[in-house]
């Protein structure tokens, strides 16, 4: 009954009006994690891309909390490690810090100073992308560490709210299966 991998994966995100704040259309993507189904059809999305040699990293950065549940799968199927990009305090050893605005608020990310290597291909993963202030935070920490950042993924663009044109702007390619206006 679905057509494609596209229209399958959006019929499982649930939209949530006015969470957490008045305005907000939350665009929810735990039944996607839900049906084993999906979940698989969801991962294996990533996967195939990023097997391809040209995209293929040798590490996976996560972007808390959402990004952790995602960036971890596709990095043991593509038998690399995965390295958590936190919010500010929970990580316990030295750490570079990155500060920015979000939709609903403002945010501070972490990542320990030996997360990564110079030069190591890393993909950046999270749910989704709204403003894109999470991701850029995530790519100037990448950076910071002198990482080359392959691409940003991430299962839902929100195009309305700028962030996947702001991210291709500033030179971030970005890969998401999924767009809601
Ligand atoms: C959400 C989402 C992304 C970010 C996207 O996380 O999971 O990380 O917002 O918004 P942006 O593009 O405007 O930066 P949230 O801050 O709600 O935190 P959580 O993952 O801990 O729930
Ligand atoms: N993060 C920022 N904006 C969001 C939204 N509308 N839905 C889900 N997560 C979000």
């Amino acid at each position: 009954p679905h057509l494609n991998v596209h229209d399958y994966l959006r019929s499982h995100i649930r939209t949530v009006p006015d969470w957490p704040a008045p305005g907000v259309q939350f665009r929810d993507i735990t039944p996607l994690l839900q049906d084993p189904r999906v979940f698989r059809v969801l991962i294996d999305a990533f996967v195939h891309r990023y097997m391809a040699p040209e995209l293929r990293p040798d590490v996976v950065a996560g972007l808390d909390a959402r990004g952790f549940i995602i960036g971890a799968v596709v990095a043991y199927e593509l038998g690399i490690g995965f390295v958590p990009i936190r919010k500010k305090g929970k990580l316990p050893f030295t750490t570079v810090q990155e500060t920015y605005e979000l939709e609903y608020g403002s945010a501070t990310v972490e990542l320990h100073t030996d997360a990564v290597q110079p030069d190591q291909r890393v993909l950046l993963i999270d749910d989704l992308v709204a403003t894109g202030g999470t991701m850029i935070a995530g790519w100037h920490l990448l950076r910071k560490l002198g990482a080359q950042v392959v691409e940003g993924a991430a299962i839902v663009d929100l195009p309305e709210l700028g962030g996947s044109q702001r991210l291709r702007e500033l030179g971030l390619p970005l890969h998401t299966l999924v767009a809601f206006d």
